[in-house]
């Protein structure tokens, strides 16, 4: 049977359309992947530079990256899945650790920090890894910004007390910004919890074959 002309052009042209349909959308979810894996292996390139970075040289002679310590999800640490901790140590001696933490309260959501705590319980330094806080107010927690984040450095627990644990709008002893009270604020709460985490698992953390045999 031949179809009239003006249906035969309609059915080509649907076809042509319902090709390029096709072809885009293959196309976008390629470009997608490709760009997801290159975030991926950019986010991990920047993890490992920030981790090598946090501790001073000569205070551990092992590869951070060697041996994480997977940390179970803590209301805590702010995650919500398994998430590495790394051990530096020295000469066989446990010298600190690297916590993986989150903060979900930041003005454009979650605030990625690594957390580097001595084996004394004392802060070495806080980075931040990743973040979506506003250009100008609230990245000034990126060392790359300013040097507030620095303000961590030798901190603890009882120094200062747990009043002293907030932003001096909040009658604590860390600075805010000025017009962005809101991501120091998540910052700073982050940090005092990861030191609160630390307390609680100091022994597994320092000795990992202690959670090898509770996990086991
Ligand atoms: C467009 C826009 C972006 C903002 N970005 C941030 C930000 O990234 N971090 C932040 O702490 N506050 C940011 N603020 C300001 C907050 O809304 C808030 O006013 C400020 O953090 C002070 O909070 P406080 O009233 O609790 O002290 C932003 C405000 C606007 C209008």
């Amino acid at each position: 049977m031949r179809l009239p002309e003006i249906t035969r052009s309609m059915l080509q042209n649907s076809l042509v359309l319902g090709l390029f349909a096709v072809l885009t959308v293959g196309l976008v979810a390629i470009t997608q992947q490709a760009t997801a894996s290159r975030i991926l292996a950019a986010e991990r390139s920047a993890k490992n530079q920030t981790l090598s970075q946090l501790l001073p040289a000569g205070s551990f002679d092992n590869v951070l990256q060697d041996s994480p310590i997977p940390l179970a999800a803590d209301p805590l640490l702010g995650t919500h899945g398994t998430k590495a901790a790394y051990l530096a140590s020295l000469n066989g001696q446990a010298q600190a650790v690297i916590l993986q933490v989150t903060a979900p309260d930041g003005y454009s959501g979650a605030i990625h920090l690594l957390v580097a705590i001595n084996a004394q319980g004392r802060l070495i330094g806080v980075r931040v890894l990743k973040h979506k806080e506003t250009p100008g107010l609230g990245d000034k927690i990126e060392l790359a910004k300013s040097a507030w984040i620095r303000g961590f450095d030798g901190k603890s627990l009882s120094d200062p007390d747990a009043s002293g644990w907030a932003v001096k709008k909040d009658l604590g002893q860390f600075d805010q910004f000025s017009g962005a009270t809101i991501t120091p604020r998540a910052v700073v709460k982050a940090v005092h919890q990861a030191l609160q985490y630390f307390a609680a698992h100091q022994r597994e953390l320092l000795t990992p074959s202690v959670m090898e045999q509770h996990n086991g």
